[in-house]
């Protein structure tokens, strides 16, 4: 099958990735209503069609936090990547950096920062508040000193929401025994895969993450691990430590509320992603879409509003743009290319997404997606 669409990488993600993995990718939080309204707010905003505009010239091209994007699209951090393709972080900064657009590396990538900044193009660097904060410090020294661009702070996963998906493909949750005799049967059941990703990808060993493992621990049950290692004690004090460790721009991730975006704000940092984490954490929550519009007029003026959850298309980035959103984040459509064909796959992707966005641009008359407003859509 020839991909055409975020879902059909979505299908040949499928097919190739073992269903832990795949189903990992794919889910949500308990029923998924939050993952559902992400996608289904986005696909019920009307584009507002107009015609016979000049629409020669298009420009897609946001400034940023220091950097120039070459369309208002980005990689989100995706935890364990290398999992879904062989040294798939990489792969991913590669597809990233050849469209011009940022890819963020997750603290709990399979890749270390070392080895994505050895691709060319040192990474936006992703942080999760671990309760070991010299490791914190360190991990920050490692991502600046290689020249990491942005800090993206993500607050939402004090610990992690209940996945019921990951339960039952024994992602989380089985015994040691059972979870091994389930792997390799994965494994068995998708050759490719095993022969690609993990016989020459060598990830450090099944389920485990760079950090974890450069701490000298092994993972059997990544949730688990999480759940262990997460500081929830964190609050908007704990952003000056941060700071105190990382003097570069520093976007605050995970933010549904207009006072924790005003918090921000006051807290001093340079920019917000409106999510709710893809609906992985709290299910029942707004959609990002629904909470962007009030976070924007009320704080779009003072620093970046981004936004993420539920994108799809170039037809998505526009209506984000259109309610305030400098730029926008995905998260499932790179982890599924990923999956399905690596970093060309990824490429394709992102060309789909530009060419989309150049189309939704020329038919509502926008020729400039810094001037893209509510006046794009038909509300
Ligand atoms: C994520 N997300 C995430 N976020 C983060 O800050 N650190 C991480 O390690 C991860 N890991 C992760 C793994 C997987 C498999 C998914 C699907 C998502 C959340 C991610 O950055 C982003 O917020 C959502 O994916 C956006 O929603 P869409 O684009 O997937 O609908």
């Amino acid at each position: 099958m020839r991909a055409a669409s975020v879902s059909d990488f979505r299908e040949l993600a499928r097919r190739r990735l073992p269903k832990i993995f795949f189903e990992y990718i794919d889910g949500g939080s308990y029923a998924e209503v939050t993952l559902k309204r992400n996608v289904e707010d986005l696909e019920a905003i009307a584009l507002r069609q107009r015609v016979m505009k000049d629409m020669t010239e298009l420009s897609m091209t946001v400034e940023t936090l220091g950097q120039t994007l070459a369309m208002p699209v980005g990689l989100a951090p995706v935890g364990m990547a290398g999992m879904y393709g062989r040294r798939g972080e990489t792969q991913a900064a590669r597809a990233a950096a050849a469209a011009g657009v940022p890819f963020c590396l997750s603290t709990v990538g399979v890749c270390s920062v070392e080895e994505v900044a050895r691709t060319g193009t040192p990474p936006w660097f992703q942080l999760y508040m671990l309760k070991d904060r010299g490791y914190m410090r360190e991990l920050l020294a490692r991502a600046h000193e290689l020249g990491s661009p942005v800090l993206v702070f993500t607050v939402d996963l004090p610990i992690p929401g209940a996945r019921y998906r990951d339960v039952r493909s024994g992602f989380t949750g089985a015994g040691k025994l059972e979870a091994v005799l389930n792997q390799a049967w994965d494994g068995i059941t998708h050759p490719a895969w095993t022969w690609d990703v993990f016989v020459h990808g060598r990830p450090h060993t099944l389920g485990s993450v760079a950090g974890a493992v450069q701490e000298g621990r092994r993972v059997t049950d990544f949730l688990v691990w999480i759940a262990r290692n997460f500081d929830r004690s964190v609050t908007w004090k704990d952003l000056d430590w941060v700071r105190e460790n990382w003097d570069r721009p520093i976007v605050v991730k995970g933010v549904l509320d207009v006072e924790d975006a005003r918090d921000a704000v006051r807290a001093g940092a340079q920019g917000v992603v409106v999510s709710n984490h893809g609906g992985r954490q709290l299910d029942g929550v707004k959609s990002s879409i629904a909470s962007l519009p009030r976070i924007a007029d009320a704080v779009g003026g003072e620093l970046e509003v981004f936004m993420d959850g539920g994108v799809r298309s170039g037809l998505d980035v526009l209506k984000a743009l259109a309610l305030g959103a400098k730029a926008c984040f995905v998260g499932r459509p790179w982890a599924y290319a990923l999956g399905a064909g690596g970093e060309a796959a990824i490429g394709k992707m992102l060309g789909l997404m530009r060419s989309e966005l150049a189309v939704a641009m020329i038919l509502t008359g926008c020729n400039d997606v810094r001037r893209a407003g509510r006046e794009l859509l038909d509300i």
